[in-house]
């Protein structure tokens, strides 16, 4: 059943109308999956039930009692019930996901290994497990373990041979001063005004994720206007960083307090100006610029000295866009290729260019081309 539709105005382009977009189904996932056409969302984003095994109350050193998860949506009669549950959302998920999309999910030490055999069973792709580590994570209060300060998300193709999934290596690389993003992430648990209350003041969800999360999730593996599903949106984090983001959401929910706390989070988020959120284009989907008309415009003038990074191998540009290594003419991979004893070679960031006391890429004379054509259309 649809259970709500925010009026978010989505610069996106819709690829499936016949899907319930920027929606909270309210049921169970299982049976309202089956109900959305096959290979038809980009990313799903799964926080399911972590079938915590809890052993009895646990309480601070003051003997205040920790609120811990122990909602009936959590419990599982057993590791068989959960993991006949686990294949069966795992399944749905498959169906409805693109042939290019991919699956995050996030649990603990309590289920994400049992979640990472089924997925790996049914044919899922293992591309990352990133690890969550908390900078504020909830004591040991016992002293009998390490403080569980992490949580593990498994990010998954369809299968080995899936190609063609959105990973947004350079603007993640660019936004993290040119070094290229890791597989553990440092963030906060939800806490303060993030944390949604109910009137009584009390957590309006136990285990809400925080937005900051999901952000790196979606603008990490999908692209403005692509279709996120998440078929445990508890209270809808997923659809509020979606909406933000100029992404669509779908989600499920069993829950109708959840639900209807996830619509008003959502509706009271403004989305980003579609500036801030442009997809930024991959260098291989970028124009396509010749060495040839590097060296035309003067960037990097004939005659000029070009090195390895280390200083190792070199080779002379020449006024064609060629470069010479001794009696051999070749394009910058192909001499590239051969000085390194390689079959094959990227010349744009194998070759450097001295410019005082550092190197400099060629492909940074690329980029000088691409930018003023940007600039121009
Ligand atoms: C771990 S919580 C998700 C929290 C969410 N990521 C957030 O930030 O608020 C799991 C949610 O899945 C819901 N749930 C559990 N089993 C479900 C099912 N079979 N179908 C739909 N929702 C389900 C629960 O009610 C709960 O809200």
């Amino acid at each position: 059943m649809a259970f709500q539709r925010n009026g978010a105005a989505l610069a996106a382009r819709i690829d499936a109308p016949s899907l319930p977009l920027d929606t909270i189904l309210l049921g169970d996932c299982i049976a309202e999956l089956e109900k959305l056409p096959a290979a038809s969302v980009d990313l799903v984003f799964a926080d399911p039930p972590y079938n915590l095994q809890l052993q009895g109350d646990l309480r601070r050193p003051d003997q205040s009692l920790v609120d811990a998860v122990d909602d009936a949506w959590d419990q599982f009669e057993s590791f068989q019930a959960y993991d006949a549950f686990t294949r069966a959302w795992l399944l749905a998920v498959r169906r409805v996901l693109k042939p290019t999309g991919t699956l995050w999910v996030i649990g603990s030490y309590h289920n994400i290994f049992r979640v990472g055999a089924s997925l790996q069973d049914l044919g899922y792709w293992i591309l990352n497990d990133v690890v969550w580590r908390k900078t504020n994570p909830m004591p040991n209060f016992r002293g009998r373990r390490f403080t569980n300060a992490h949580e593990t998300m498994i990010w998954a193709s369809r299968g080995a041979d899936a190609k063609g999934y959105t990973f947004n290596y350079e603007a993640l690389k660019a936004g993290n001063e040119d070094l290229q993003p890791r597989s553990d992430w440092l963030f906060p648990i939800c806490s303060g005004a993030e944390r949604l209350k109910g009137l009584d003041g009390r957590k309006a969800h136990p285990t809400q994720k925080p937005e900051a999360l999901l952000a790196r999730v979606l603008l990490s593996a999908s692209k403005p206007g692509d279709v996120v599903l998440d078929p445990f949106f508890g209270s809808g984090t997923t659809g509020a960083v979606a909406k933000r983001l100029g992404r669509h959401f779908i989600g499920v929910e069993r829950d109708r307090d959840y639900a209807a706390a996830a619509t008003a989070r959502i509706a009271a988020v403004v989305p980003e100006s579609e500036e801030s959120i442009a997809q930024a284009p991959a260098k291989r989907e970028a124009a396509r610029v010749a060495f040839a008309t590097v060296v035309e415009r003067g960037l990097v003038p004939p005659g000029t000295r070009l090195t390895d990074e280390r200083g190792r191998h070199e080779a002379i540009v020449r006024a064609d866009g060629t470069l010479g290594f001794g009696a051999v003419i070749g394009s910058i991979h192909r001499i590239g290729a051969i000085v390194q004893g390689r079959e094959a070679c990227n010349g744009w960031t194998f070759w450097h260019v001295a410019e005082g006391r550092t190197l400099k890429p060629i492909d940074a004379f690329r980029d000088v081309i691409r930018a003023e054509g940007a600039l121009a259309g």
